[in-house]
C-alpha cells in the first residue's frame, strides 16, 4: 500500500507548483500528476461542472490505485472537496488561499488576495475570508484571463504584466503589504508578480502547507529509499501539453494522454 502512488491534479499546469513541494518533501513517494487541460480553466465554470470533472479524475486515479489524492487547485477544492470526501474513502487533501499566514505576516494589516472568480465566490472562501476580517483588511481580486495566458504555449509576457498591474495596483495603492496567490497557476509566475508589485510586498502561497498536510495524512509514507518517479498525464493535446508542462517543470518529461475521462 505504501508504495502506491499519490494522485495530484489541477485544471492544467498550476498544480505543478504544489507537486514540486510534495516531491521536495517526500522524494521517495511515486507521484502521478494529471492536468485536466482539455477542460481548463475551471475558474469561470460552475460547481456542478467541476464536481463532474473531479469525479472522472477520481475514477482515473482509482484505476491507477493511488493511496491519496491532492486537489492541487483552489477552485476545485472550493467547489468539490467536501463532495469528494463524502464519496471516496481515501485521504483527499486540498488547497485554499493562504489568508491565515498572510494575516499573521502583514505588518500594516492589509492583505491582497488574487484568485479565480470561482474560488472567491465559493462558500468555502467566504467563510475563510470572514474569519480574518476582524484581524486584517482583505482586498480580493478575481483575475479573469490570467490562467489562460499562463496555459498559453507561447505566453505573452507583456499581456501577463498588464493584467497583473491592473489586478494588483488598486490593492497596493490601498496599502496591501502581503499578497496571497490563491490560485496554483499564479505561483508558477511568482517572480513576474514580485516584479510587478515591488519587492517590499510579501507574496505567500499554499504550496508548502499542502505538502506538510499530505505528509501528516500519510503516516506510513515511505521514509527512505530511492527517489521515485513522477508520471505526467493530461486530458489535452499531448504534444502541446508536453511543451507546456516541461516549461514550468523545468526539465524534460513525458506526458501521456489520460484516456477515458
Ligand atoms: N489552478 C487552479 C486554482 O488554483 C484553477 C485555475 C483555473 O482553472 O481557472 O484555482
Amino acid at each position: 500500500m505504501s508504495s502506491a502512488p499519490i494522485g495530484v491534479f489541477d485544471s492544467g499546469v498550476g498544480g505543478l507548483s504544489i507537486l514540486a513541494g510534495i516531491h521536495e518533501l517526500m522524494p521517495t513517494e511515486s507521484l502521478l500528476y494529471l492536468a485536466d487541460s482539455a477542460h481548463a480553466p475551471y475558474g469561470p465554470k460552475g460547481e456542478s461542472y467541476i464536481r463532474e470533472r473531479c469525479d472522472g479524475i477520481m475514477q482515473f486515479f482509482l484505476q491507477h490505485e493511488v493511496k491519496a489524492v491532492v486537489v492541487a487547485c483552489n477552485t476545485a477544492t472550493a467547489a468539490a472537496i467536501a463532495w469528494m470526501r463524502d464519496r471516496y474513502t481515501l485521504p483527499i487533501i486540498g488547497v485554499e488561499p493562504a489568508v491565515k499566514p498572510a494575516a499573521e505576516l502583514s505588518a500594516k494589516g492589509i492583505v491582497g488576495v488574487l484568485a479565480t472568480s470561482g474560488t472567491l465566490a465559493s462558500d468555502k472562501y467566504i467563510t475563510l475570508h470572514k474569519r480574518f476580517t476582524h484581524e486584517v483588511e482583505i482586498i480580493t481580486r478575481a483575475c479573469p484571463g490570467l490562467v489562460e495566458l499562463i496555459e498559453d504555449p507561447d505566453p505573452d509576457e507583456i499581456a501577463i504584466r498588464q493584467l497583473l498591474t491592473e489586478f494588483t495596483e488598486p490593492m497596493i495603492t490601498k496599502g496591501a503589504d502581503t499578497l496571497v496567490l490563491g490560485c496554483t497557476h499564479y505561483s508558477l509566475i511568482t517572480e513576474v508578480i514580485q516584479q510587478v508589485v515591488g519587492k517590499e510586498v510579501r507574496i505567500v502561497d499554499s504550496g508548502k502547507a499542502v505538502a506538510l498536510q499530505l505528509q501528516r495524512k500519510l503516516p506510513d509514507a515511505l521514509a527512505s529509499g530511492d527517489e521515485s518517479g513522477i508520471r505526467f498525464y493530461s486530458t489535452g493535446d499531448i504534444t502541446m501539453q508536453s511543451r507546456l508542462l516541461q516549461r514550468y517543470w523545468g526539465q524534460a518529461i513525458v506526458v501521456s494522454k489520460a484516456e477515458g475521462i
